[in-house]
């Protein structure tokens, strides 16, 4: 139930209808009683920015923004967090006193999901397969708690262009087994995994024991490279995880509470990616 004082955000897409963010924030927002809302906004690129503004006229606390809105949303903002900065590209919206405040959590989500798996996040180095905005987010917030980070993509000149703006080095495409033995954890950002495209090919075979393998595809939930870093006894930190940790500071900046990430949220997304 809500009423006519309840705090309003959303999630800003096109399509949106693919979002789970609204089923995410929903049930938190059910869980802690908040006389609040969170609804799935479909919008053309054309019209972003006017949208936006509306939000802010209308009462809104603020709005998460996805694909293909992200780096719209980081122009349009009139403060970016260092996170924003960072990542070129903004995740969320809080409006502050008539103004946009942007910041983007992809990096703190990523973080947190490997530190509720027992993975102290710092312990390097990283081996970052991909190099594209989620690579960018996810380097940089590793880079930022000093761990050393290598990027690796088929396009070898992207993931070098990458380093040289936020740190790190690039090795190429074909020596990414190999280099596994040097790394202690390696995160697939790469659309590789995900239903329908190939697997990413991995052989880990070759890494070390205690190699902690990460994937940022959560649809399967379990992809092949997740379920052969299991069959190998490496410890596998699934994307789902991500996607509920990067939700937690926007719901605590637009509804006053920090919200809990446990198991009965994820059987509730799980559940829905599942049906
Ligand atoms: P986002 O910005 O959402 O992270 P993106 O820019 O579309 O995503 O990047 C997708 C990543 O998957 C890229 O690193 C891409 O590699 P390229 O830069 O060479 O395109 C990677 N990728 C996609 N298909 C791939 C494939 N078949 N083999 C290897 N890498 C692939």
């Amino acid at each position: 139930m809500i009423t006519g004082r309840a705090r309003l955000a959303g999630v800003i897409g096109w399509p949106v209808v693919h979002s789970r963010s609204p089923l995410l924030h929903g049930t938190w927002l059910a869980q802690y009683g908040i006389d609040g809302a969170y609804v799935p906004l479909s919008i053309q690129p054309e019209h972003f920015a006017a949208c936006v503004m509306s939000l802010m006229r209308m009462g809104f606390a603020g709005a998460n923004v996805t694909i293909p809105h992200k780096e719209a949303a980081f122009a349009l903002c009139d403060e970016l967090a260092p996170s924003a900065r960072r990542a070129e590209a903004v995740n969320t919206l809080v409006f502050r006193d008539g103004r946009i405040v942007g910041s983007n959590t992809d990096g703190i989500g990523f973080m947190q999901n490997l530190r509720a798996h027992g993975v102290d996040p710092s312990v390097g180095p990283a081996l970052v397969l991909g190099a594209g905005g989620a690579a960018r987010a996810i380097g940089a917030a590793l880079l930022d708690a000093g761990v050393i980070v290598r990027f690796c993509n088929r396009t070898e000149e992207r993931a070098t262009r990458l380093a040289a703006q936020i740190g790190g080095l690039a090795i190429g495409w074909e020596a990414r087994t190999a280099a596994l033995s040097d790394h202690a954890l390696v995160i697939n950002t790469t659309s590789l995994g995900m239903a329908g495209r190939q697997a990413l090919d991995l052989d880990l075979a070759r890494a070390s024991v205690d190699l902690t393998v990460a994937d940022i595809v959560y649809v399967p939930l379990e992809t092949p490279l997740l379920a052969s870093a299991r069959a190998h006894g490496l410890r596998a930190v699934e994307g789902l995880g991500m996607l509920l940790h990067q939700a937690v500071p926007g719901f605590a900046a637009w509804f006053g509470v920090t919200p809990v990430v446990d198991a009965e949220l994820y059987r509730v997304v799980a559940g829905d990616l599942l049906a």
